[in-house]
């Protein structure tokens, strides 16, 4: 039991840890990629496979990944050796993955703070001239990022908590009110609606229920270490269940609530301007199209859409302070450096990193296709790597490491026993009442399966796409180019890992409160 007067540094909250970790989830994920997904793959059908994929890989992952966080009170480095010596590589592995997330996620994060502070000004149009000037895309890129190391600086209580109980509310608030706007503006409204739900089976397909269980990953910011360091900094007191079912209900709630702000509005703007082939999909719905439905609604729709998009910023804001957020804490506790200048680093390295995702996406944007790498732009490249590849094998690993390495039972046929590993997790801290016995069977056996398939679906899907008029799939060597990076990016890690960090300390909280303590004692 944590003693009362042993001082801990972490969220000072169970609602300020709920709040920052949905703050993660809810992103550019939810209220982008999740509408326009869900209008693609069949609308309801893919909303209820989208619910059952959080409900039986993404529910699973996140109370095995805090769990493990959690009982470590450590980077997830730490936190994965803490629970077999030999597994300490998965931590540094599922680290690499948000530091290349935080690279191309400012970019877009730096086009959403543009879109915000230029909406008195109309961003009907803008998305060409603005992606096409490198410099004002670093220049924005740089301000997304600088609003984010200003919060992690701050630290986990009086930074991420803090700015995470003003934000997600705000979000929430703002974007019900646009829904709700949306959902009143008339003619257009249920054309909107029928895109966006009717269930259509049929085009869910295979592709659609991949798609569902891949979002579920991303959404819910599973497979990359950040739920293991939320954990980490959550303090034994924090009741996982709950505060798992709430994350989970606001992300989708989020989700659903974007597509109903965002579809009505554009069918609206279809109706009543002519406007037919609007682009419904990928980054030119909010780019493009919104803005050009915001600029329809006259002077309210100046107002709207500075508030769009400021939700949006604050969406990707909260996301990318996450990703920070874990690879600071591990070069805090490992090298024993004030939070200050880890940060500084680690942002310093991402934003050069960003650069080159920043120009390649405007270039390709404006149909220039001289900077693409195995045949993407480096936005695309840098997604399909982490996404797609990597984020499913992080999951893979939180499941395998919580479900068959915490304990050797003395019997070997309790190896393969979920009940027996129930009381081992009761033991250990984890009691998940009536839900202990289910999630034991899923994190041992169910989930490392589904997770498997859509690693190997995803990957296969890459190797060899399907052509875009005809559906027949082909070979493509650019795709083998990207599966072969991002499993080399895995060689690197663990190789990284046992050259660096396998003998040596990788540190604890604890060991970040010292440093912290040191420094304002210097001061
Ligand atoms: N969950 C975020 C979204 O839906 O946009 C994105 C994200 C954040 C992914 C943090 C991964 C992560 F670690």
């Amino acid at each position: 039991m944590e003693n009362k007067t042993q001082k801990r540094n972490g969220f000072a909250s169970g609602i300020g840890f709920i709040l920052a970790a949905a703050g993660s989830a809810i992103g550019l994920g939810n209220l982008w990629s999740f509408p326009y997904k869900t209008a693609k793959y069949g609308g309801a059908a893919f909303v209820f496979t989208y619910i059952l994929s959080v409900l039986i890989i993404g529910v699973i992952v996140m109370v095995a990944e805090l769990h493990i966080g959690r009982r470590s009170q450590a980077n997830p480095v730490s936190a994965y050796k803490k629970v077999n010596k030999n597994v300490g590589w998965l931590g540094l592995f599922a680290v690499l993955i948000p530091f290349f997330i935080i690279c191309y996620y400012s970019v877009l994060g730096g086009y959403t703070v543009k879109y915000a502070m230029n909406s008195f000004a109309g961003n009907a149009g803008i998305l060409e001239t603005f992606t096409g000037n490198a410099g004002e895309v670093i220049m924005y890129t740089a301000i997304f990022m600088i609003l984010a190391i200003l919060v992690v600086m701050a630290g986990v209580k009086g930074g991420i908590e803090k700015a995470s109980k003003v934000l997600m509310p705000t979000l929430f608030f703002i974007l019900v009110a646009v829904a709700v706007y949306s959902l009143f503006l008339g003619e257009g409204v249920s054309e909107g609606l029928n895109f966006y739900l009717n269930p259509d089976f049929s085009e869910l397909g295979f592709d659609g229920i991949l798609a569902a269980m891949s979002q579920a990953f991303f959404s819910l910011s599973l497979g990359m270490g950040i739920m293991v360091s939320y954990g980490s900094y959550a303090g034994k007191e924090i009741k996982v269940g709950q505060s798992i079912s709430m994350i989970c209900i606001f992300d989708t709630m989020v989700a659903l609530l974007a597509g109903l702000a965002i579809f009505p509005a554009v069918y609206h703007y279809q109706a009543v301007s002519g406007a037919t082939n609007v682009e419904t999909g990928g980054l030119l719905l909010m780019f493009q199209t919104l803005p050009l439905v915001f600029e329809g609604m006259g002077t309210f729709g100046q107002i709207l859409s500075f508030f769009f998009f400021a939700m949006v910023v604050i969406a990707a804001l909260t996301s990318v302070i996450s990703l920070l957020e874990v690879v600071t804490q591990l070069v805090i506790q490992k090298f024993h450096v004030q939070r200050k200048k880890a940060i500084l680093v680690v942002a310093a390295i991402c934003f050069a990193i960003s650069i080159p995702i920043g120009i390649s996406l405007g270039l390709v944007l404006n149909g220039d296709k001289s900077m693409l790498i195995c045949g993407q732009n480096w936005l695309d490249f840098f997604d399909l790597v982490t996404n797609v590849v990597l984020m499913p094998l992080g999951a893979l690993g939180a499941c395998m490491v919580l479900g068959w390495m915490l304990d050797k039972p003395a019997k070997k046929s309790d190896m393969f026993n979920p009940m027996y590993l129930n009381e081992t997790l009761k033991k250990d801290g984890l009691n998940l009442g009536w839900f202990g016995k289910v999630f034991a069977v899923m994190v041992k056996y169910v989930t490392p399966l589904l997770i498997l398939v859509v690693e190997i679906f995803g990957v296969f899907d890459i190797i060899m796409p399907a052509n875009s008029i005809t559906g027949i799939r082909a070979f493509s060597s650019n795709g083998l180019g990207i599966v072969l990076t991002a499993y080399g990016l895995c060689v690197v890690a663990i190789a990284v890992y046992f050259m660096f960090f396998k003998k040596s300390e990788t540190g604890n909280n604890a060991d970040e409160l010292l440093i912290e303590e040191k420094q304002v004692k210097a001061e």
